[in-house]
């Protein structure tokens, strides 16, 4: 289960990614925002988050207008690796080594076409499970 949260900077690339997973029959929850009315993205950057360390989902997409603020506002919940990406390297170096398990993304930043490149890159990329990569993220843990 994938869960997902933006705000308004974020919500037109929202609506893209959730056509891309029902297109792929991949089950979301969405925790909002609704819209395009301002809200506040810390909100929605801590629903999700709590939503993948209590287990209802396991990994989450993240959308803000930069991707910064939102990722910023997810990475203080411990037990979340939230990665901002624009391109498809990175989201896929961050399963393969941090197993990040939130990707943000910046809806003024990419464009739809390379935002869901990178949203199949990141959710079909399993973590490398290495033991120096485990090591340095129990070191984040810790
Ligand atoms: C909202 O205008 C904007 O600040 C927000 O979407 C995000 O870019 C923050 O990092």
């Amino acid at each position: 289960m994938i869960a997902l949260g933006c705000d308004h900077g974020g919500y037109d690339l929202k609506v893209e990614v959730i056509k891309y997973l029902e297109e792929k029959n991949i089950p979301y929850k969405d925790f909002g925002c609704e819209g395009h009315e301002s809200v506040d993205y810390p909100e929605y950057a801590r629903k999700v988050a709590n939503a993948i360390v209590d287990g209802q989902c396991d990994k989450g997409i993240l959308i803000c207008g930069t991707g910064i603020g939102i990722s910023i506002a997810a990475n203080k919940v411990k037990g979340i690796r939230c990665a901002l990406c624009s391109d498809c390297f990175s989201a896929e170096a961050t399963r393969e080594h941090n197993n990040a398990n939130i990707l943000a993304l910046g809806g003024r930043v990419v464009g739809p076409g390379l935002a869901i490149k990178i949203v199949d890159t990141f959710l079909n990329t399993e973590f490398s499970n290495d033991e120096r990569h485990i090591r340095r993220i129990n070191l984040i843990e810790e």
